[in-house]
């Protein structure tokens, strides 16, 4: 589709407009947003619905790095995780709502984001993701992160929170309860998944610049 066309859709989303305002100005002033209930409702509840009836099966263990430093360390993280592509309604109508924030967020923030990958992620009790940042400067395009969060009743014992590091000393504490979206600057931003004692779903993207050079397509897609 071209921007014209999702220009056009995002008036279907013009519900999470003042949303997409308030991931604006607080990426523009601090670099990181949290956003409760932020999704429309009919979207967090499909993707709440397919979760569910997807198959564990369909999921495979998370690896760390990219390409040749891609490697399986489950002592940095052990959750699995599955790449949504689009195949489901479900899967599909999300990429659309994050594409109409894609533009908003090219529009407003001349951010240049180029394209979006996102995947279901599943911790199992004991499950983490050690202390890390999802871009290494003038290594990746990952821009902008994104992670939604799909556990309805999430209590202070059950653990898993994501701690944001703002600095050394300074981090928050985030909940993963059910429609709670964090957006962050991938590159500026470390963050760490605590250890859950309770199974963790949620949906962790990536908005990319363009990196391709002549001879090379990066991202592929
Ligand atoms: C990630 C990540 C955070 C979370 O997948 O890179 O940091 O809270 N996820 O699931
Ligand atoms: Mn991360």
């Amino acid at each position: 589709m071209t921007e014209l066309v999702y220009l056009k859709k995002q008036e279907s989303f013009s519900g999470s407009i003042p949303l997409f305002e308030t991931i604006a100005g607080d990426i523009r002033d601090k670099g990181y947003s949290i956003n409760f209930n932020a999704l429309p409702d009919a979207l967090m509840e499909s993707l709440w619905l397919h979760m569910n009836k997807m198959n564990l099966e369909k999921f495979s263990p998370a690896g760390v790095g990219r390409k040749n430093n891609y490697n399986l360390n489950t002592f940095i993280r052990s959750d699995e995780i599955c790449w949504i592509n689009g195949d489901s309604d479900a899967g599909k109508a999300w990429l659309e709502w994050t594409k109409a924030l894609q533009v908003y967020l090219n529009s407003h923030l001349f951010l240049g984001l180029f394209s979006f990958e996102s995947h279901f992620s599943h911790y199992a009790p004991g499950a983490f993701y050690k202390k890390h940042v999802d871009a290494f400067k003038g290594e990746s395009n990952r821009v902008l992160s994104m992670v939604l969060y799909l556990n309805p009743g999430w209590l202070p014992d059950d653990g898993g929170e994501l701690e944001l590091y703002l600095s050394d000393d300074d981090k928050i504490r985030i909940t993963p309860s059910y429609g709670t979206l964090v957006s962050f600057l991938s590159e500026e931003l470390p963050h760490e998944v605590l250890s859950t004692k309770r199974d963790r779903y949620s949906i962790a993207g990536w908005f990319r610049v363009n990196g391709s050079t002549l001879d090379k397509v990066d991202p592929p897609s």
